[in-house]
């Protein structure tokens, strides 16, 4: 079996769906269910046998341990994180405690396991550190896109505790031998993504009425991939990746934000028109710039694809039809994650299974 970290979150809960999709093999799900948690993803996998929620914190060395001890995993793969930039600059002192004092107690934690498996249980042992294109900082309009041997240029706390974590993986690959894989991955975007992040914040807020906040010019450019090609490139970095190797990942799709946002009005124009016959982009409100906001990420995934023959299966187009759809035809996730309800559902349908 695998034990997963922070899987109630956004590509966590996506990776398990796909994971017990294609798989056999149980997941042991360990997440703190912090505001980015939501059971009501994994609601279609809450009586399969194949998945064991535990509510608790990847800093918690003993419970770690105890669930390392329980359920003899032959992988960790750690998603867990404060993974939004505006909050960390707002208050970084989350982002400190689970990036990295989380991070670290969990390879401690690991270690200690990886450390005592019998011999063939410990070569095949993998910990898959999942972070971000965040940590190399900005690029200019010209600038070849992140290579894995771009320097590290963290320019938010978010990206800086990211970078810290980063660094203590492959420190406990050089000194302990512990076999790690790291991921790098562009911006994510994709079915039950919290509406604070840039894409489902302009496709709930636009449904609602409410203006479309872009900040500054709009011209800061992300690089997107579709979240279950992000958990594909997991499962292949896991299957054939190389001990203490890093792999970027992405789909070569750069856009400015306003072009997003124009893409995504543009499909609720088509989906779902408004009544008056206007279109969503008339609910766009240029807004006050985001402090040391990176202007361009870009992923050359040159390596993934080239080692590992991994390729993102939608494009674009392909994948953010279906990301609009997708919200359209889940007004009930959208309407719990807004009033708050979706914090009561480890009460409501997980009363008794959830060991803590
Ligand atoms: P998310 O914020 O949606 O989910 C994070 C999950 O981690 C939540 O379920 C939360 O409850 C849990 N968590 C937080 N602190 C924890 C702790 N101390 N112990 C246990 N669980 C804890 O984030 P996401 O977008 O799903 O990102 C997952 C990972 O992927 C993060 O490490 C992030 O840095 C990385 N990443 C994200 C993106 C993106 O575009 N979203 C891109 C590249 C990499
Ligand atoms: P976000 O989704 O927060 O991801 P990240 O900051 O990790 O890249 O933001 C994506 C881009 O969209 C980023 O350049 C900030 C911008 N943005 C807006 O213009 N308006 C918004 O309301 C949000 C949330 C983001």
């Amino acid at each position: 079996m695998i034990l997963v970290t922070g899987a109630a979150g956004f590509i966590g809960a996506n990776f398990v769906l796909d994971w017990l999709a294609q798989s056999q093999e149980p997941v042991v799900n360990l997440d703190k269910l912090t505001y980015a948690g939501n059971l009501e993803t994994l609601a279609s996998v809450q009586d399969d046998e194949r998945h064991t929620f535990v509510q608790g914190d990847i800093g918690d060395t003993a419970l770690v341990a105890r669930l390392l001890a329980q359920h003899q995993p032959r992988a960790v793969i750690n998603f867990a994180a404060e993974s939004h930039v505006d909050r960390s600059i707002h208050s970084p002192e989350d982002f400190i405690q689970t990036n990295v004092v989380g991070t670290f107690r969990l390879l401690e934690a690991v270690r200690a396991y990886w450390g005592n498996l019998p011999a063939g249980d410990k070569a095949a042992f993998r910990l898959l550190h999942v972070s971000t294109d965040e940590v190399y900082g900005s690029l200019g309009a010209g600038d070849a896109a992140f290579t894995e041997q771009h320097r590290y240029e963290p320019n938010s706390p978010y990206s800086a505790s990211k970078a810290a974590s980063d660094h203590l993986v492959r420190a406990y690959h050089h000194t302990y031998g512990l076999p790690v894989l790291t991921t790098n991955c562009s911006n994510n975007y994709g079915p039950y993504h919290f509406p604070e992040k840039l894409i489902p914040l302009m496709i709930v807020n636009a449904l609602a009425g409410k203006p479309l906040p872009v900040y500054g010019d709009g011209m800061q450019v992300r690089d997107w991939l579709y979240v279950k090609d992000h958990c594909s490139a997991i499962r292949r970095v896991l299957e054939a990746g190389q001990l203490g190797e890093v792999y970027n990942i992405g789909g070569w799709n750069e856009k400015p934000n306003i072009e997003i946002v124009n893409t995504v009005c543009a499909l609720l124009d088509e989906l779902r028109p408004k009544a008056d016959g206007s279109s969503y982009r008339t609910q766009i409100s240029y807004v006050k710039d985001r402090p040391g906001h990176d202007r361009r990420y870009a992923i050359d995934a040159s390596k993934i694809e080239r080692e590992l023959g991994w390729k993102p299966a939608e494009t674009f187009d392909t994948g953010i039809r279906k990301t609009v759809q997708w919200y359209l035809a889940h007004p009930e996730w959208v309407a719990n994650v807004q009033s708050g309800a979706y914090r009561d559902w480890l009460q409501t349908q997980y009363a008794g299974t959830v060991a803590a």
